[in-house]
């Protein structure tokens, strides 16, 4: 496991002087193997103390570490994970293969490992955003709500800085809705699709305001191309230019990053 002293705050004199942000938690681990051992240790020990806790889950490269870890994890430790409800941050809206959705990659890497079922509202409901957007969106804020609000939101970090599919401008007052994403978004996502043409135009997204509402916010980022992102939203302005930065609003969030993520942080 990683140095417990790596803990650090980013530094005071630069927070964005228009709005005092709260310190934000770094927690800089020397691989990624060693960071995912770390947020699987909260995520299994949260579940452990509540087996009814409410999970925020997201997709993604980074996530793929993370759920193995929380699998191992949780095997390892005997807890059990039948209980837990979760809701994942957004879905693809448009024509999408059913291997290709968010949903099958959660089946993947999170249901199927735990041998649970998703529950009924663990995904916003992209068929139904196609036609009605805000029904859609308005239905997955209600579920949340009635969850009681989700106790640990996870989160990646794109290259652009967004969050969930928050793209750039993001607005830190923004709810689930349906955007239209950003060009470096589908370039990323290119390559899981056959082509960037062939990614969706669009998508279903929580908004900052919903993540901003969970009780912790765990962002984590792996690798060298996420550094400028991570660089930005710990030590530059709180701006929804860079979405990422408007965590640091936040009471309880960390930034857990491998040494390639955190190389741009000095
Ligand atoms: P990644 O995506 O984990 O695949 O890098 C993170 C994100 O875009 O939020």
């Amino acid at each position: 496991m990683s140095d417990p002293s790596a803990e650090r705050r980013a530094p005071r004199a630069a927070r964005a002087a228009d709005r005092e942000p709260l310190p934000v938690k770094v927690l800089r681990h020397g691989s990624s193997a060693d960071a995912a051992r770390a947020v699987a240790q909260e995520v299994v020990a949260l579940v452990a103390e509540r087996p009814t806790a409410v999970l925020g889950l997201a997709t993604g490269g980074t996530m793929v570490e993370i759920y193995a870890a929380c699998v191992e994890r949780a095997a390892s430790e005997g807890v059990s994970f039948d209980r837990v409800r979760t809701f994942n941050l957004d879905e693809y809206v448009g024509p999408v293969a059913p291997e290709r959705t968010f949903r099958a990659y959660m089946e993947e890497h999170f249901f199927g490992p735990f041998g649970i079922e998703p529950g009924p509202h663990a995904f916003p409901d992209a068929a139904r955003a196609a036609t009605d957007a805000l029904g859609a969106a308005r239905a997955y804020e209600d579920a949340i709500g009635r969850a009681g609000g989700i106790d640990l939101q996870l989160l990646g970090i794109g290259r652009n800085g967004h969050v969930a599919f928050n793209e750039p401008p993001a607005s830190a007052s923004s709810r689930t809705r349906v955007v239209e994403l950003d060009a470096v978004t589908r370039a990323d996502a290119g390559a899981a699709f056959g082509g960037v043409e062939r990614v969706p135009a669009r998508a279903i997204t929580v908004g900052l305001a919903t993540i901003l509402e969970a009780r912790r916010v765990r962002l984590v980022a792996f690798g060298a191309s996420k550094a400028p992102a991570v660089e930005r939203a710990l030590l530059g302005p709180v701006t929804g230019t860079l979405p990422a930065s408007l965590l640091r609003g936040h009471a309880d969030v960390s930034f857990v990053l491998d040494a390639g993520a955190a190389s741009g942080l000095g």
